[in-house]
């Protein structure tokens, strides 16, 4: 275990706050990927290949935090992405107990420490774990995933959450449900779920995600949604509301806002949109199938033809879809380019069509069975529910 030869120590438990992020520019963008630094990924994926697989991981967290390898027990990999691994676990002691996720973060490239590019990308990647860290673990809402404890493993570290059974909506999607677009009732109830999260980070604790998309909600067994993935997050906590904010360009290029990729200056009241944007993307997605700009011929990879399809394209839907007019009224305010015009949170969660998911909730309370429940979202079965979408289209028409 040379290879992992160092003499930090590995701190248990302990949340890290106030850690200022730096919200450099950047200039690359990724491919469906998050945008949250450009250090190379060839870089990254060797460094990371001590999170890559179970077996590696685990005689380093032996040799290097035997704290964590008594207390706890690394099952499989769920995922591995630009910065890290999200593994399943659970307590040694008490296998009974509730399963863990555990999402470890790269910091530190030491093998080329000496270069100022991998110095600058170091730092980068670290200020990104560290929001992660300061962000979420500090947030404590029924929709984003409760952080039991962060460890500080050499140089790198380890967020220990909740663990959701379902996994992300990609996954639910393509394992559970089978299906690629969802039906309204289901996606009026995911809207639901990550409205009240960004209701809670924006106006309880003014951060913006800057990373919303299916791969970054997540799903429980009571069918609880939970928005995670704080890494690209910005707070403007020490900002007044008539006060500005220059936007880095971090996020998802798909699900980026107009003026997130021209990284433009707004106004701290207006800081709620860009998620709103996002999740707009994120429900025409689930409903549709499909961005709600077109990429017909254009390459994946061609970042700026991308771009200007957002910018550019007329917000368009697909004929004869059976969606209620006030579903995409709500998304029309949601994707609307222009910031001004935008629905903010306030707006979101005072608009018709969302005022729906309160009955959708009270059908949950009485259905009890989450897998009944899902099924009666999949089929938009909720009597009351589908009463109020007539009564409310009766009143616009
Ligand atoms: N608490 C959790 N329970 C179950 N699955 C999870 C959990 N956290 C993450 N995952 C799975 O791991 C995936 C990646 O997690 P996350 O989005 O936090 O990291 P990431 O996208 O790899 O990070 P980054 O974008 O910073 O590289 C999620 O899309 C989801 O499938
Ligand atoms: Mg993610």
């Amino acid at each position: 275990m040379n290879s992992f030869a160092n003499n930090s120590k590995c701190s248990n438990g302990e949340i890290c706050k106030d850690i200022k992020k730096n919200n450099n520019d950047i200039n690359d963008l990724k491919n469906g990927k998050k945008i949250n630094s450009n250090f190379e990924k060839k870089d990254t994926d060797k460094d990371n290949n001590i999170f890559n697989d179970l077996q590696t991981l685990n005689g380093f967290l032996k040799e290097y935090c035997k704290d964590f390898d008594e207390k706890f027990e690394l099952l499989e990999k769920i995922n591995s992405g630009s910065a890290g691994a999200v593994y399943r676990g659970q307590l040694r002691k008490n296998k009974n107990s509730k399963q863990i996720a555990f999402k470890f973060l790269f910091n530190n490239n030491k093998k080329e420490k000496n270069s100022k590019k991998s110095k600058d990308n170091n730092n980068k990647r670290e200020n990104n774990n560290h929001a992660e860290i300061s962000f979420h673990g500090i947030l404590k809402n029924k929709h984003i995933p409760f952080v039991y404890a962060y460890y500080k493993i050499q140089d790198h570290s380890c967020i220990a959450m909740e663990y959701t059974q379902y996994g992300d909506l990609e996954s639910l999607k393509r394992k559970i449900l089978k299906r690629s677009s969802l039906s309204e009732t289901l996606v009026l109830y995911i809207a639901g779920g990550i409205l009240e999260a960004l209701y809670y980070i924006h106006v309880k604790n003014k951060i913006i995600h800057m990373d919303i998309k299916q791969q970054n909600v997540l799903i429980d067994d009571y069918l609880n949604i939970k928005l995670t993935d704080f890494s690209v997050s910005i707070n403007y906590r020490n900002k007044a509301l008539k006060e500005t904010i220059r936007l880095p360009m971090v996020g998802t290029c798909y699900y980026m806002s107009p003026e997130v990729l021209d990284q433009k200056t707004i106004l701290v009241s207006e800081a709620s949109k860009i998620d709103i944007y996002s999740l707009g993307v994120l429900l025409y997605l689930l409903a549709f199938y499909d961005y709600p700009y077109k990429l017909n011929d254009v390459n994946s990879k061609n970042y700026t033809q991308i771009a200007k399809n957002i910018k550019e394209q007329k917000l368009e839907f697909p004929a004869d879809t059976g969606h209620s007019k006030l579903f995409i009224n709500f998304l029309k305010n949601c994707l609307n380019k222009d910031i001004k015009q935008r629905y903010d949170i306030y707006q979101a969660m005072n608009d018709v069509w969302f005022k729906g998911y309160q009955i959708i909730l009270d059908e949950k309370e009485k259905i009890y069975n989450a897998s009944k429940f899902l099924i009666d979202l999949m089929v938009d079965n909720l009597i009351n529910f589908n009463e109020y979408l007539k009564t409310q289209e009766k009143l616009l028409s």
